[in-house]
Formats: structure tokens, sequence, C-alpha cells
């Protein structure tokens, strides 16, 4: 039940008649000079490029001002472009250069041999060996929002619980990354979350931009992103120091390092792989950046989409509480791994909802999608998360059913073509915090099963989607409700 990531995917075929160039694809209309820059409600981007999708086929042309774009949306051709990189295809350059405008200049937007080193030290930080070490300090921090919500719980309080959730997320990033404590669970006010939020419009504001305006003069929403940066970059900068000073004076820790940062300062005096000062900063606020959000709106839509389904929150719990015994939340790795009907729930979430619904990339040379000819440097936008949604590849695919996962209660006629499900990406750049994201996912649904029914707050309407770069639950205002099965302790954790 691990369907993501398959690079095996075979290469699509190619047609043998005539190459058809942009501008012979359907697409939208366009209007004059704009193209289609004002058919699109940014907050909904993905839910347009899919809705386009299903009138126009698995490859459509759009236009953002003068720039033409490429839509593919069929599995086997996004397979085929992923898995190309970082050769022949590369992030969009509008998306890298907005990035690193704003000092986010990591693993994601490096290309080249500068991906590849830089790459190699995030799989291994993010590797199953380096996660089972960290176990300790997840559950911990675990332990601390069950704690928080016991109180939210007891007290009534209505939780917003997408923000509840970048608190954990950003507690548990920067203690794997950085081996920081930052602990703003159990802070209130001025957090760096309120910073980064401000990151993702900003991002996806400018890609969007017909024009680069903001090198030349700054608007309010430009100049509040350049002080949340500031901040962001301070408390990062610290962060660094702190790891700098522990790796100078420990020489065991300098030939075993412990976090991530760790390893690139440990690094530096190794001349073919050494990290410049900027690149140990940039990877930094990128595994921040790359771990915040997805995660906490990954487990923000299980939770949105199990309140309309009972029986899935019962099985959840009874899962829970025959895997946990006892336990308060997973106290082992071992624990966590038992956990399979959450993964169902997970893939399922992830699949309905996908959080990252497209990828933005370009042919670094001239390329042939399908039967189309792409010149290099045009806008490729890959829908990843939409062959999920379709029903040739998944049977009833607006049914939240967490069962279609566990391949023993699959109906065998219905459709589940898990080659066309990609939360995650594909090929050499598929994402390597997969296993981070699952495990953070099965702590907290487990911990939320053991302790709490989970209701939408009285008098709030279903969340809605919005897109901020990565696809969020908007206003998803929850309740949790003390649960009392047999043997869970009253005070936790
Ligand atoms: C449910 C949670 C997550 C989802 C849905 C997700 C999704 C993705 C996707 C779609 C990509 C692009 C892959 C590609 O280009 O083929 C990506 C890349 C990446 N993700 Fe994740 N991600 C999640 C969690 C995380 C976490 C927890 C981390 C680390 C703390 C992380 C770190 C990264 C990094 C560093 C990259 C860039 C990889 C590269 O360019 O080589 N992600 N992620």
């Amino acid at each position: 039940m691990r369907p993501t990531a398959d690079t095996s995917f075979p290469a699509p075929p190619r047609s043998a008649g005539a190459t058809r160039r942009l501008a012979d694809l359907p697409g939208p209309p366009g209007r004059w000079i704009v193209g289609n820059l004002l058919d699109v409600d940014v907050g909904q981007l993905h839910r347009i490029l899919y809705r386009w999708a299903d009138r126009y086929g698995p490859l459509y042309r759009i236009r953002l001002m003068q720039h033409p774009m490429l839509v593919v949306a069929d599995p086997v051709l996004i397979h085929d472009i992923l898995r190309q990189r970082p050769e022949s295809f590369m992030r969009q350059r509008s998306l890298r250069s907005a990035m690193l405008e704003v000092g986010v200049d990591g693993v994601f937007n490096a290309e080249g041999r500068d991906w590849r080193r830089q790459r190699a030290l995030a799989m291994h930080a993010l590797n199953t060996r380096h996660l089972r070490g960290f176990f300790p300090r997840l559950e911990a921090v675990t332990g601390r929002l069950q704690r928080r919500w016991q109180r939210a719980a007891d007290e009534g309080t209505v939780l917003d619980i997408q923000r509840e959730l970048m608190r954990f997320t950003v507690d548990v990033t920067t203690g794997l990354a950085f081996g920081h404590d930052l602990n703003t669970i159990e802070q209130d006010g001025d957090l760096i979350q309120t910073h980064m939020e401000k990151l993702f419009p900003a991002l996806l504001r400018r890609t969007m931009a017909p024009y680069p305006y903001w090198r030349w003069f700054r608007l309010p929403a430009d100049r509040a992103l350049d002080r949340a940066m500031a901040e962001v970059r301070r408390l990062v900068t610290s962060m660094i120091e702190d790891c700098r000073r522990r790796v100078a004076a420990d020489p065991v820790r300098r030939a075993h390092p412990t976090n991530f940062i760790e390893a690139m300062l440990a690094a530096q005096d190794d001349e073919a792989r050494g990290f410049s000062d900027a690149e140990i900063f940039g990877n930094a606020i990128t595994m921040l950046v790359a771990g915040e959000d997805t995660t906490a709106n990954a487990i923000s839509w299980m939770l949105h989409l199990m309140i309309d389904r009972p029986e899935v929150q019962t099985r959840l719990q009874a899962e829970v509480d025959a895997v946990l015994g006892h336990a308060d939340r997973p106290l082992d790795h071992a624990a966590a791994d038992g956990l399979d009907y959450i993964e169902a729930m997970a893939h399922e979430a992830l699949r309905i909802k996908p959080v990252a619904p497209f990828l933005s990339l370009e042919p670094l040379v001239d390329a042939q999608i399908g039967d189309v000819h792409v010149p290099a440097g045009t806008g490729v936008l890959a829908l990843n998360g939409y062959p999920g949604t379709t029903g040739a590849h998944f049977a009833r695919p607006d049914d939240f059913r967490p069962e279609r996962w566990m391949a023993a209660e699959r109906a065998p006629a219905d459709a589940h073509e898990t080659r066309a499900f990609m939360p995650f990406g594909a090929g050499p750049r598929y994402c390597p915090g997969r296993h981070l994201a699952m495990l953070e996912i099965k702590m907290v649904m487990a911990m939320i099963a053991r302790h709490f029914d989970v209701r939408r707050a009285p008098g709030t309407a279903p969340a809605e989607e919005l897109f901020a770069f990565t696809l969020m639950p908007k206003d998803l205002f929850v309740q949790l409700v003390p649960r009392a099965p047999a043997g869970v302790t009253a005070a936790g954790g």
C-alpha cells in the first residue's frame, strides 16, 4: 500500500502521426493581450485548470499575457516529464526566480549539479533510519499538542485546526532539520508561522504577475513580505548559528551529524561536497517551507472529509484502540507502522484534495510531449493531482472511501490506478519528506482518535478550497469533544 513515486512507470507511446505545435492545441479562448489571465481566480486556480482538462483533454494550451503554456493532465505523460529531470526539465524559471528573490534557495529550486548535491543530503536527512532516531522527539511534540487540545476540549474552545496543525509541523521540522526545540505549541502570540504565512500567497502573486513590478517599487503587500521574511531570516540564522557552535565544539557530532543543518555544516570542509553559507541558509528555509503547510493541510483535509463520514471516524477509533492498547499515542515507530487505516485515509484525502495540485516546469531543450513539440523555455503545468480525481482512474472519484486503499476490501471491478496518484510528485525529484509527512499524519490522527470525537464547530459551514501555492481548507473550524474509552488516562502524556 505504498503507491507513490513509481519511477518505473512505462514510457508513453509516441504518436506516429504528425507533430502538433502548441498553437494547434485546444484550450480556453483568450482575450487580446492578457490571454487567459482574467479567467483565472487565483484562489481557485487548480479547479479551473482541472475543469479545463475535463473540457479540452489531456493536452491543452493556455496563455498568460504573452506567455503560451502547455497544460498536461495525462498521468503517463506527467510521469514521462517528471522522470526527465534534472537533465531535460527544470522548475519553471518564474517560480524559481520568485523564490530566489525572497531567499528560499535550496534543493526545491536547485538545478543540475547543485541539485544533486543538495538532494543527496536531503534524502539522507529524511530517510527512515533518521526518522526512527527522531521518533522520541516527535512523540514528545505530539504529547504537547495533545495537552493543548485537551485544554481546548475541556473549555469547549473552537479550533482553527489548520493553524493549530502548523504549530505542530513547524515544531517537528525545526526539531528534525535543526535539532532545535522551537515549541510554538506551548506559546501564544507572534510566532514564526504568522510571518511564514505571507510567503506562499506572495510567491503565487508574483509568479502570476504580468510584470515583476516589485523590482522597481514595493506595494504594501511586498513591504509586509519583506518584514515577514526578515523575521524568518533572523530566526533561521540564529538556529543555524546554534548548530554551528555545537558542531565546532564537538568532534563526534562533526563526524556523525545529528540533523540536516549539522550535516551541511560538517560537509563544508569537504571540497567536493562543500556547501556555501547561502546554500545552508537556503536549505534551512526550504525545509521549513516545504514541511509546514503541506502536512498541516493534508491532516486538515483528512479531518474535513471525516467530519461528514461518522463511520470513518468510528473505524479510525477502532483501529487506534486496537493498535495502541492503553497508550495515549503511538509510543514507538512500530505502533505507527501498524496504523494502516490512517494511511488509507491519508491517501484518500490526498487523492481528493491534492495539497500540491500541479507542478510548474519548463523544458531545458526543445521537447516532445505526447505528439506536441514544445520549444525550450515554454511553461509546462503538470496537473499531478488531476488524474486521481477522475473516474477513469478511480471508481466514484468524489466519494471519500479510505477502504479503496485496502486491497482486500476493494471491489475487483473498481477502477483503482495507483500510478495515476502522484500527490508527492514522481521521478528523481519526488518529495523526500513523504515518509516524515506520513509519520506526522499517523501521530496526530492516532492521538486525536484516541482522545477526541471531531465535530464541525456549531454554526460553521464546511470549509472551502483555497489555493495559495498549496491547497488548503479555508475556515475549517472544529470542536474536539473528549472521548472516554476504557483505559485512557485523563491527563495524558
Ligand atoms: C503531505 C505532505 C507533503 C506533500 C503532499 C508534499 C508534496 C511535494 C511535491 C508534490 C513535491 C514536488 C515533487 C516533484 O517535483 O516531483 C515536493 C517536493 C519537496 N518536498 Fe514535499 N510534500 C509534503 C511534505 C514534505 C515534508 C514534511 C518535507 C520536509 C520537511 C518536504 C520536503 C520537500 C522537498 C525538500 C522537496 C523538493 C525536492 C526536490 O526538488 O528534489 N515535503 N513535495
